[in-house]
């Protein structure tokens, strides 16, 4: 933002590349940057923290996504998840899906995940280094979303496509191409899953205690979900935990070989993992920005904003402020404490936080504590969106 001008829907590459000097830019001079189109872009944590703490606050995007999809499946699916819609429907539904998150989930998952991670990386000490995106932080949440949800290994094949497809019309600006790429990923996925659930129903003896058979089991006082509540929730619990996840371990990975001497600190004391997992989510957030529309009349840093105004919230730069974070541009790994938005907060605060961090944990922590001497060895890509905010490709050496 070298001659101070920011357009959301229209970002240069040295953004997507590197957003943190346009925020710190924005939160000095404009921290209630009012968009083209009347939306407002909100910088500062002591503002994002509040908006997403205030009751009122809408998550509901029917209008606003209608407009930008038309009718079709992806307009049906992302205006019936849980993550977009208000009380009292999201109440219900987050209790329901809630069920599968309990600690006897999380627990029975863990053992799965440290002996997926394993294999990844014996395959990658076979080979003297890898993909650290494609062949590790890729790989793993997929694998644990498919295991949740009883997806058979035979059958994971189209399942990043889908998400990737079903997740990209949300960024700030969606094409037309991206919007059919969406709705024919969204039809593709509930077919799959509905002969998955009727294959489920006929041969119940063929699935084990998962977490599919939770959701399924899953009752408030006498309240289920329905069966298009439970597809559509099962194709956004996959999306919510793919891409995020991915990017946690990738960011948090790239961000340690920014700073060898916190990678140095974590090989020699591993119990650090915990707040270094925490100190990554802060460090370069996984989802960079959230959207909140205004229900009462809210003043925030001096504008007043109408029932109606939609705010962009923006997680990277809220997790930046030093108002909040002391040398935030600086990595470590220690830092505490450490009250971050990267899961947000208020009544749609992550449900799947405790899955992510132990993710998390078990990725990072066994890759660095097997390979210290990881390093990059070939060029790193970048995504290039401004909302998801990872990497395609890290090549590395072990
Ligand atoms: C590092 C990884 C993750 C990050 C950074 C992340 C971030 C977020 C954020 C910021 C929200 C709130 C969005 C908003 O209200 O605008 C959210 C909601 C949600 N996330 Fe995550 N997430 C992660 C992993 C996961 C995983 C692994 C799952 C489950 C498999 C999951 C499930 C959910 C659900 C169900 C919601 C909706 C909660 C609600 O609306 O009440 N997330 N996540």
């Amino acid at each position: 933002m070298p001659d101070g001008h920011f357009d959301i829907y229209d970002l240069p590459p040295s953004f997507l590349d590197d957003p943190f000097p346009t925020y710190h830019h924005l939160r000095d001079r404009d921290p209630v940057h009012l968009n083209k189109d009347g939306t407002y872009f909100i910088t500062r944590y002591e503002d994002v923290a509040r908006v997403y703490r205030t009751k009122s606050m809408r998550s509901d995007k029917t209008e606003m996504y209608l407009r930008k999809f038309g009718e079709g499946p992806l307009f049906e699916q992302h205006t019936n998840s849980m993550l977009f819609s208000d009380p009292p429907k999201h109440t219900r539904i987050r209790k329901l899906v809630a069920y599968a998150f309990t600690p006897r989930a999380m627990l029975a998952l863990e053992n799965r995940v440290v002996e997926l991670v394993d294999g990844l990386l014996d395959r990658c000490a076979d080979a003297g280094g890898m993909d650290l995106i494609k062949d590790f932080a890729f790989a793993l949440p997929v694998e644990v979303i498919c295991v949740m949800l009883g997806i058979p290994p035979a059958q994971r094949e189209p399942l990043q496509r889908w998400s990737n497809a079903i997740l990209t019309p949300l960024e700030p600006v969606a094409t037309p191409e991206m919007v059919a790429a969406g709705n024919q990923a969204v039809a593709d996925f509930k077919i799959y899953l509905g002969e998955l659930l009727a294959d489920r129903r006929a041969h119940p003896e063929r699935y084990g205690d998962d977490i599919m058979a939770d959701l399924l089991a899953a009752e408030e006082d006498g309240d289920r979900l329905t069966e298009t509540e439970l597809i559509q929730n099962c194709i956004f619990l996959l999306n919510a935990g793919h891409e995020t996840t991915t990017n946690l371990v990738g960011n948090g990975v790239n961000a340690l070989l920014d700073f060898p001497d916190q990678l140095e600190r974590l090989c020699e004391d591993p119990a650090l993992i915990q707040t270094a997992i925490e100190e990554m989510l802060r460090f370069d957030s996984p989802l960079q920005i959230g959207n909140r529309g205004v229900a009462e009349t809210i003043e925030i840093g001096g504008v007043t904003m109408p029932p109606g105004t939609q705010i962009m919230t923006s997680i990277g730069g809220a997790n930046r402020d030093p108002a909040q974070f002391g040398d935030p541009d600086r990595l470590d790994i220690g830092r505490q404490p450490n009250r971050h938005v990267a899961f947000a907060a208020g009544i749609h605060a992550c449900l799947g936080a405790p899955l992510a961090r132990m993710e998390g944990r078990v990725a990072i922590g066994r890759l660095v504590s097997r390979f210290p001497k990881l390093r990059r060895d070939g060029e790193v890509v970048r995504g290039g969106r401004a909302r998801f905010r990872g990497l395609m490709a890290m090549p590395v050496a072990v």
